[in-house]
């Protein structure tokens, strides 16, 4: 497969990444190791995911180049003051066992510490060289915009819940506006849009999985998607996203399914900040 990617203020991110919250352990290097045999060259995790040394193993496993895979990870929010900042992106890239990320993310605002402050920490780490590209997670629009003016560095992405259960419309534009890229977390909902009958009925006409149309649509959204399976031959399945195309009448009709209702992911907290 041909690796397809985006660009965001000079960062060049494969567009599909592997999605690793909840595996653990040997199962989590085997299949970090097997994806990246496929064909895989992003693959996200966090401090928070309890599996940056098995990621640093499966990547090592692999016997591809550390230089070509894109690997991500996330400060998690109780680690958003600097000093606290700075000892958690060390110590993740101990457990990876990597002398830099190629992309360090604020896993969560956090309406305790100043935002002026993480982001300081944040730009500190790309000048320390221990990120190559920094971004934001769970940002909203106000709180995008407050970063975009904070950040003295570039910010590439902001990773978010986006499926076709979740109107992410505004906070994409507001990305767009500021040349930020978007990465789409739960970008099948959970297993949720894999069981659609709306998106399988989409896919029949295509031959694709009614999971490879929630993931195209994202795609052709303009995101970044980072589906997560523990099962080995769901991998190839989920990268095979390049070769068909949703027209314009299936794009609007995934837009609909759209709904109040839809966040699969529990937000940490109160979200005072939105
Ligand atoms: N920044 C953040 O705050 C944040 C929050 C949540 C997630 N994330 C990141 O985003 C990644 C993906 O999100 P997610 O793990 O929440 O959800 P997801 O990728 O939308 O869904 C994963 C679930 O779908 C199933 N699945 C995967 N491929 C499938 C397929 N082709 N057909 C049917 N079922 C399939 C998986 O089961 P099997 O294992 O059985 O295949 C798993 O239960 C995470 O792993 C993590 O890296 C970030």
């Amino acid at each position: 497969m041909t690796m397809h990617y985006v660009e965001a203020n000079g960062a060049r991110i494969p567009a599909i990444g592997l999605g690793t919250w909840d595996l653990r352990g040997r199962a989590c290097a085997r299949v970090v190791e097997q994806a990246l045999r496929l064909g895989y060259r992003h693959i996200d995790t966090a401090e928070m995911y309890g599996n940056e040394r098995e990621i640093g193993e499966g990547l090592r496993a692999s016997g591809v180049r550390r230089d070509e895979v894109f690997v991500t990870t996330k400060v998690w929010q109780d680690h958003l003051a600097p000093a606290e900042f700075e000892r958690a992106t060390k110590e993740s890239l101990v457990r990876l066992r990597l002398s830099d990320v190629d992309l360090l993310l604020i896993h969560w605002p956090s309406p305790r510490i100043p935002l002026a402050e993480t982001l300081g920490a944040l730009c500190r780490m790309k000048q320390a060289g221990f990120a190559r590209h920094i971004g934001i997670s769970n940002f909203t629009v106000p709180l995008i915009e407050a970063a975009v003016k904070l950040a003295t560095e570039p910010l590439v992405t902001n990773q978010i819940e986006w499926h076709p259960y979740l109107d992410q419309s505004k906070v994409a534009a507001a990305c767009r506006r500021h040349g930020l890229s978007v990465t789409a977390y739960s970008p099948i909902a959970r297993g949720r849009a894999a069981g659609d009958a709306q998106l399988r009925l989409i896919g029949l006409h295509h031959r694709k999985t009614a999971g490879q149309v929630s993931l195209r649509f994202l795609i052709q959204e303009g995101a970044i998607v980072i589906p997560r399976t523990s099962r080995l031959e769901r991998l190839e399945e989920n990268m095979t996203i390049f070769d068909f195309e949703l027209d314009a009448a299936e794009m609007e009709e995934i837009r609909k399914l759209a709904n109040a209702r839809g966040r699969v992911v529990e937000w940490p907290g109160s979200p005072k900040w939105d």
